[in-house]
């Protein structure tokens, strides 16, 4: 859309909701650009968003199909060869495409407060119209690697620092612009501006630690190599060699996979349900151990009052200094401020009597995971709270029914399942009873917007979803173990899938005895024709808890997990025991086997309602348990792999746990993934 101002043109971009940069909204700023030349008297050309934000980055989903024309680099080009100079005025967000639409212009004007940035490595794509080009004109070399390869968002403030942006706006985002345009400006091609000096030893390893530090993004390494390369062309032939790369790219499976993470994340943390969420200002946090003061912290960063309550005054003075840690260990890394700091002390009150979550609006228990204490617990916390207030509970496996029959009102019950270390890890399992209400369940999404997690819905099951996953995945590891494979070659095969790190190193971090202790509750119920390795068990009764132990199924001489030959006794011992033959296993069959169980019960929890959707399975293990993002997730790698690996996957692990798999209904359950961009 073009207006005008005096002798000032004002280009605006209309897509709402947040102006993304559409093929009709590049149509539009070319005939609105073209439209100048045919005015005269024109000094200055501004561009700006209307609504919230001037372009919150290029419109995704067009990024799966030939891109149709115009193109982001032909609008660039046609500001470029505008006879006038041409202001970007930014409110909101420039990201992405919209940066490097602000990055084409001649001037940038922002609110200190609008976020900046090209997010682009984080979505499997290199910057495609400028961005690795001309940002390193602007800001230097390191700036522009450090924020081209991390994907990182900046402020405003911060880009005007780096000299990205020329000047801020403190109120109205026009008048300033208008004001700008007034002070004599000059068209300023960028192609004239050289790259300042910098030391080459210091970017080449900045980009060496940028690339390490982004794992795992296929995208940063070629990312950081376009941004470097734009000292050694002039900016024509580095724009060319940017699109041909981003056009490359844009195809690759991993960009495909990436892009549909993004969206299986914006579905996932919809409410499913049409309720009205409770407003929480108070919230008791039952336990303050581990979980319970890393989710304290959680509520407390989002400016929520909180009550952290222990067993007796020794306990509550332990879980409030693990609090009053992780808030001194942000203040140290300048990610809160002190002022931020002193309000979070101000609004965390701590009690040992349950009797101080009376005026709370939500009562979230993380104390032992033991149902019968768990039970005993919410039957008191039901009597403290008023009827209405909402009572939430973090268990990893329990049974969260049997829970809800020790709650009076139990429809205001449901499940927040937060993941170790709860105030960094973003996936946030809702969970809901046969009985929570719809109110219960919209209020669970309220907390996680609030909080900056990702919610996931999930419905009542032994571990969830995450868990129950992860449950049948280790399950089949050591089946594994069983049958010939060591540790460090099941830890190396999963590494090599994608996995962040391997079972048995996993298990080692986050400690043997929990899932012991659950076998132990379990044993009773367990079918006993069912297979099931002695293994962890054993190293439990050795002593070997994990690292906490200093040794679990590794032994950690030097801090580093090595081989332990009274490991490979146990396992001998207990293949003997079974009169297994133990056999070479491959890395293929490893991750065929591994995969193929993680499968297996995906497509379970679908066909048991535990999970909605499978891209909501995908948000989960991505999220929370280190599955590789440039595979989807488990249902969207299954749906994309060749059917008859998919097969042979999932025979193999079902019969390795001696089961025969409904290959039918993992048929129906991975369908409805192919055909999704
Ligand atoms: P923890 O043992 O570190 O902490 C439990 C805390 O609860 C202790 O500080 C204890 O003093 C307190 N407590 C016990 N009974 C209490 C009572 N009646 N009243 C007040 N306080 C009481 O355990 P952790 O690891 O924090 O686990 C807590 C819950 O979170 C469990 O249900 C667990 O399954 C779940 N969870 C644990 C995860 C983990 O990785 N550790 C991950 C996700 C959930």
């Amino acid at each position: 859309m073009l207006g005008f101002r005096g002798d000032v043109a004002v280009i605006t971009i209309d897509n709402p909701p947040v102006n993304a940069g559409s093929a009709k909204v590049r149509a539009g700023l070319l005939e609105a650009l073209g439209a100048l030349g045919d005015r005269n008297g024109i000094k200055v050309a501004i561009i700006i968003g209307a609504g919230k934000t001037f372009m919150a980055g290029s419109d995704i989903r067009e990024f799966g199909a030939p891109l149709s024309d115009p193109q982001l680099p032909a609008v660039i080009a046609a500001i470029e060869a505008c006879p006038v100079p041409v202001i970007a005025a930014i409110h909101g967000a420039a990201l992405g495409g919209g940066f490097e639409l602000a990055l084409g212009c001649d001037y940038r004007i922002a609110q200190p407060g609008a976020r900046i940035g090209l997010p682009e490595v984080g979505l499997g794509l290199v910057p495609g119209a400028g961005g690795t080009q001309r940002l390193p004109r602007l800001v230097g070399m390191e700036a522009a690697l450090e924020l081209v390869v991390s994907a990182k968002r900046i402020d405003a403030q911060r880009g005007y620092d780096l000299g990205a942006i020329d000047a801020l706006s403190d109120g109205d985002i026009l008048d300033d612009a208008l004001a700008f345009a007034d002070t004599g400006l000059a068209k300023r091609p960028l192609h004239a501006m050289a790259i300042a000096p910098f030391e080459h030893a210091a970017v080449k390893s900045l980009s060496a630690k940028l690339i390490a530090k982004a794992k795992g993004r296929p995208a940063a390494e070629k990312a950081a190599h376009l941004t470097l390369q734009s000292l050694e062309h002039d900016l024509r032939d580095g724009l060319e060699i940017e699109r041909a790369v981003f056009q490359d790219i844009r195809i690759t499976p991993e960009a495909f996979a990436y892009r549909y993470q993004f969206f299986a994340e914006r579905q996932a943390s919809k409410n499913p349900f049409d309720a009205q969420a409770k407003t929480i200002a108070a919230v008791a946090v039952v336990g303050l151990g581990t979980m319970g003061a890393g989710i304290a912290y959680c509520f407390l960063r989002a400016g929520y009052k909180v009550i952290g309550i222990e067993g007796d005054q020794d306990l509550l003075d332990t879980g409030l200094g693990r609090i009053d840690a992780l808030i001194e260990k942000d203040i140290a890394a300048s990610r809160i401020t002190p002022e931020a700091a002193q309000s979070m002390r101000e609004n965390l009150l701590g009690n040992a009597s349950i009797e101080a979550a009376k005026d709370a609006d939500l009562a979230l228990e993380a104390i032992f995971e033991d149902l019968a204490v768990k039970r005993d617990l919410l039957g008191r916390l039901s009597a403290v709270l008023s009827p209405d207030a909402l009572i939430a509970t973090n268990t990893s496996y329990l049974d969260i029914d049997a829970m809800a029959e020790a709650v009076s009102h139990p429809e205001r019950f449901f499940g927040l399942h937060f993941f170790s270390p709860a105030h960094i890890m973003s996936l946030l399992e809702i969970v809901s009873s046969t009985s929570s209400s719809a109110g219960a369940i919209a209020s669970g999404f309220a907390i996680a917007r609030k909080l900056g997690k990702q919610p996931v819905f999930a419905r009542n099951s032994y571990g969830f979803i995450g868990n129950r996953i992860y449950a049948a995945y280790r399950r089949q590891a050591e089946f594994l173990l069983e049958d010939g494979a060591e540790p460090p070659e099941i830890d190396a095969a999963m590494i090599g899938f994608g996995m962040a790190l391997g079972p048995f190193a996993v298990s080692d971090l986050s400690g043997l005895d929990i899932a012991w202790r659950m076998r132990q509750a379990q044993a009773a119920s367990r079918d006993p024709k069912a297979r099931y390795v002695r293994i962890a068990d054993q190293l439990c009764e050795a002593g070997r808890l994990g690292r906490k132990t200093g040794a679990g199924f590794y032994d950690y001489p030097n801090g580093k997990p090595v081989a332990s030959p009274i490991v490979t006794e146990i396992i001998d011992a207990e293949r003997r025991a079974r009169a297994i033959t133990p056999r070479t296993i491959g890395s293929h069959e490893i991750q065929a086997r591994c995969f193929g169980a993680m499968v297996n019960e995906a497509v379970l929890l679908l066909e048991e309602g535990v999970a909605l959707r499978g891209s909501d399975i995908d948000v989960v293990l991505v999220h929370g348990y280190g599955f590789p993002r440039w595979l989807g997730g488990p249902m969207w790698h299954a749906a994309h792999m060749e059917p008859a690996a998919l097969d042979s996957a999932i025979d193999l692990a079902a019969q390795a746990e001696g089961v025969t798999f409904r290959r039918g209904d993992a048929a129906t359950a991975l369908a409805t993934l192919k055909n999704q961009n």
